[in-house]
């Protein structure tokens, strides 16, 4: 692998906070004038919605987020179902109307939510975002109001939204004002940078976090990329007993000596294809098992020489019944789990216009939906783990060119970890990464050739293990109120 494509640094911790968003010029209202728009929802804010946009010469299509009806060469989504409490989550299922309507070269797309009314919302800031930097010339903004207020009120907030003129994504309505995202680097404060903390292994850390070696750390995707340097430094700072959690079948006996001769993907390919094993394609997927088989007892085997008690277990964790067991098998053994890991996630790249529902269904229930497995399982033990560590992505914070899917996923995960924890009581938290250097044997989602593209944009690389000390740091150090935050190296 070359140099210049794994060269990382340790990340910077960054915090979103909500500002006020001052100056943006407001169009007349005739700007709205002429233009054709679909709305959804049906509650009593929508209805107004639709009144003022009629009066302000909008010729306006009703329907719902399901059924919108025809939206070929319309002007604008405005999505308001939200509006109105109970709703189910639109995402994924609202993507390929989303598509379609996004194919016309619209000049809105528009959502209003109001979190207080459930999960209606999750993963759209996420999506908007990554919509603002595939169609530059459409307002793709979400607009998170507080529904209980009069409708009215409400009504002219979502028509202001349309008209005002500034590249704010998330927009927040609180009170008379409009705020947006920030995220500002926060230091995890004295004691990190000066007190226990900078010993560099980790050890101050674990402790803590109240790890030692009896404790017991569940790591759904921990076999694998970057969760597995984290099980590395859990294992080499506290000796913690280490589950790790992953589809990839671990392999039932030694490798064919011709095959395992072949220790990079072009040679294993090679190999493959001398052994006559099938097409092109067969011979990719076979090789990409062989490979992943091999990553997970490189973990194992890495884990046991530092000394840690290591168990790996074949999962698909988007099945919430076999989570559930595994979950209770695991705390039935040792009587505790003390920490949950989730990093599981697959990417399938594609801009919006080229992807398919199915794709992006794909990715998006891989976060959420194994997310929310993991998470009720932890419900259904009744116990109290010290941490939950959510993987998210920076993706999810700015948007992603061709990441549509997973920056929604990120973004969702985010939402759903805050209400788990507002709920339990317990801490939660998501990390949305920058992206990791690739490592060999352990690279990640981060391919070399994906590194070199980072490095030529400018995009720094967090180095995988001070990435992992970072998230040691942040368990230990930070606020255990604090439900989401950035680390990241630079430039995104
Ligand atoms: N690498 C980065 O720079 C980066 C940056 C930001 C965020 N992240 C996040 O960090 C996490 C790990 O990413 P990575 O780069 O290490 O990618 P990776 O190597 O592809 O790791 C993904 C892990 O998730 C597991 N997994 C995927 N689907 C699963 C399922 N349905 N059930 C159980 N396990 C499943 C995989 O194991 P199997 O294939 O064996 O199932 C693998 O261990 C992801 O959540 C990703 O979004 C990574």
């Amino acid at each position: 692998m070359d140099a210049d494509a794994r060269v990382g640094v340790a990340p910077t911790r960054m915090l979103p906070r909500l500002v006020p968003l001052a100056g943006a010029a407001v169009r007349p209202a005739t700007a709205l004038a002429g233009a054709t728009l679909v709305v959804t929802g049906s509650g009593p804010a929508a209805v107004r919605v639709v009144e003022l946009l009629r009066r302000h010469g909008a010729t306006v299509r009703t329907g719902t987020a399901v059924e919108p009806g025809t939206v070929d060469g319309v002007d604008g989504l405005v999505l308001l179902d939200g509006l109105t409490g109970g709703q189910p989550p639109l995402l994924p299922g609202v993507f390929g109307l989303v598509k379609r309507v996004l194919a016309g070269g619209p000049r809105w797309m528009l959502a209003v939510a109001d979190p207080s009314t459930g999960a209606y919302a999750d993963g759209l800031g996420g999506l908007f975002r990554t919509i603002a930097r595939e169609c530059p010339s459409t307002v793709s903004r979400l607009v998170v109001v507080d529904a209980a207020q009069p409708v009215e009120r409400v009504a002219q907030q979502v028509v202001d939204e349309l008209l005002v003129d500034d590249d704010a994504v998330v927009v927040h309505r609180v009170g008379g004002e409009r705020c947006g995202w920030e995220l500002t680097p926060v230091g995890l404060g004295a004691l990190a940078a000066g007190g226990a903390g900078p010993a560099g292994d980790g050890a101050a850390e674990a402790r803590a976090v109240g790890l030692d070696r009896d404790s017991v750390v569940v790591l759904v995707g921990g076999a694998r990329g970057i969760t597995s340097w984290f099980a590395r430094t859990l294992a080499a700072a506290a000796g913690c007993r280490i589950e790790l959690v992953g589809r990839t079948p671990l392999p039932a006996g030694p490798e064919d000596p011709v095959l395992a001769a072949a220790t990079d993907p072009a040679a294993l390919r090679a190999a493959l294809a001398r052994q006559r094993i099938g097409s092109a394609a067969t011979i990719g997927r076979t090789a990409a098992a062989i490979l992943a088989g091999r990553e997970v007892r490189a973990t194992l085997r890495e884990l046991s020489e530092l000394g840690a008690e290591a168990h790996y277990h074949t999962l698909d964790v988007r099945d919430p019944e076999a989570t559930r067991r595994l979950l209770a098998a695991i705390h039935g053994q040792y009587g505790r789990i003390d920490g949950l890991v989730y990093g599981a996630g697959t990417i399938e790249d594609k801009l919006i216009a080229e992807k398919d529902p199915e794709s992006f269904s794909r990715v998006f229930d891989t976060k959420v939906g194994g997310a929310q497995a993991v998470l009720s399982a932890l419900d259904s033990l009744g116990g109290r783990p010290s941490f939950v560590v959510l993987f998210g992505s920076i993706a999810a914070a700015y948007g992603s060119r061709g990441q549509g899917d997973y920056a929604a996923a990120n973004d969702a995960l985010a939402a759903i970890g805050s209400r788990w924890a507002a709920r339990t009581g317990n801490r939660c938290l998501t990390v949305h990464w920058g992206p990791w250097a690739p490592s060999e044997g352990h690279g990640g989602m981060v391919s070399a050739e994906l590194g070199r593209e980072y490095a030529r944009r400018g995009i720094g690389l967090i180095d995988p293990e001070e990435g992992a000390l970072s998230l040691l740091a942040e368990l230990a150090w930070g606020d255990p109120a604090v439900t989401s935050v950035v680390h990241t190296a630079s430039g995104w």
